[in-house]
């Protein structure tokens, strides 16, 4: 019996110093306020840009929700204004899986809004299928469609130093591996449909994330406009909406105790956008609200070149 409770109570100490420690995780303490600035986060309308965007528009900026769904980000743009108290919100049409889309969001943009402060790449898929230009959806949606959005608004972030991109990536970018040859013949970094293929595509769209910031900082030194990638942690969002049932019913219960939620998870996403004097490392990858080293892989420069040079060919922009 006292063995039994021992036992328990061990592991409910360990349980409990661990969500305090691994999944609380730190705060953005920027206290840095918005007004006049214009903020864009793609993947709004719920999980982590949700609460993202309530965030930044409680501090006073003018925040557009980039959604690809108009009845999800009409929903969320009522919440966003709700919750933050703010009318300064704003929906905006973008399918990050449709390369016309993006080129048509951001052309109403620029002719709409006279600002960009800072661009928040957050929209993240993980699952099946092929974009409307025929890419795999990850690489697609996560990576070439965010490749070309920002490419897009660079000039109007240009025109509005000092302005921040930040690319939501991802831990799991240290299972990616980048496949040239494949990506070239295939539009794709993997080459089949399974569950497993749907989650190395996931990974791999990661790295190119990280990649994908580290040579837009390598383009922008000199300017100020600065870039960061990061790791939200692991939360309690929408993201796993297409994995089977069963593994739904398995997950539940150990993300809802040991991941983060979405105000918790959204924290490194502020503190990139936000923080006061990061600037120096810009092309760096957050976590926790620090910088962290990453594998040689995901820092390699000629690597990340030449991802840049095939991603702008693969958007019709070279
Ligand atoms: N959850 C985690 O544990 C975790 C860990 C590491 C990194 N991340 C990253 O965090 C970011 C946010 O994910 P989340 O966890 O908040 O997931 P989520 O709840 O599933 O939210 C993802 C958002 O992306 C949007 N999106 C998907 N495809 C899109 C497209 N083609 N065009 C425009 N928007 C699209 C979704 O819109 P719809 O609602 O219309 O589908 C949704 O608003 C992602 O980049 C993800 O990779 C998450
Ligand atoms: C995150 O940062 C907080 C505060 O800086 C620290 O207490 C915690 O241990 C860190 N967690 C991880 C997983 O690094």
């Amino acid at each position: 019996m006292s063995t039994l409770l021992l036992v328990v109570g061990v592991v409910v100490g360990v349980a409990y110093i661990y969500h305090h420690v691994v999944v609380k995780g730190a705060r953005c303490t920027s206290k840095a306020k918005l007004y006049g600035k214009t903020v864009i986060v793609t993947g709004s309308n719920t999980g982590i840009g949700k609460t993202t965007a309530i965030d930044l528009a409680k501090r006073g900026a003018r925040v557009i929700l980039a959604c690809r769904s108009k009845q999800r980000g009409e929903a969320a743009l009522e919440e966003v204004k709700r919750e933050s108290g703010s009318n300064q919100v704003v929906f905006m049409q973008l399918d990050l899986g449709s390369l016309k889309s993006v080129r048509s969001f951001a052309e109403n943009f620029l002719k709409s809004e006279p600002r960009l402060d800072i661009l928040i790449n957050n929209a993240g898929v993980m699952g099946p299928g092929r974009t409307e230009d025929g890419f795999g959806m990850a690489f697609g949606v996560n990576h070439l469609g965010h490749f070309l959005l920002t490419n897009l608004l660079l000039e109007r972030l240009q025109q509005c130093g000092p302005s921040r991109v930040v690319n939501v990536a991802a831990l799991l970018h240290r299972c990616g591996t980048i496949d040239f040859p494949l990506l070239a013949s295939n539009k794709d970094l993997v080459s089949g449909q399974s569950a497993w293929h749907n989650f190395r595509a996931y990974c791999n769209s990661k790295l190119c994330n990280v990649l994908f910031t580290r040579e837009l900082a390598n383009r922008l030194e000199g300017t100020s406009v600065t870039c960061y990638s990061l790791h939200p942690g692991a939360i309690n969002s929408e993201l796993a909406r297409n994995a089977s049932p069963v593994m739904l019913m398995l997950l539940k219960p150990v993300t809802v105790f040991f991941f983060k939620n979405t105000v918790q998870g959204a924290q490194t996403t502020l503190h990139c956008a936000l923080q006061e004097g990061i600037e120096p490392l810009s092309g760096r990858y957050f976590s926790n609200c620090t910088v962290r080293e990453v594998y040689a892989k995901a820092k390699d420069d000629a690597t990340a070149k030449k991802l840049w040079e095939l991603s702008e060919r693969l958007c019709g922009l070279a």
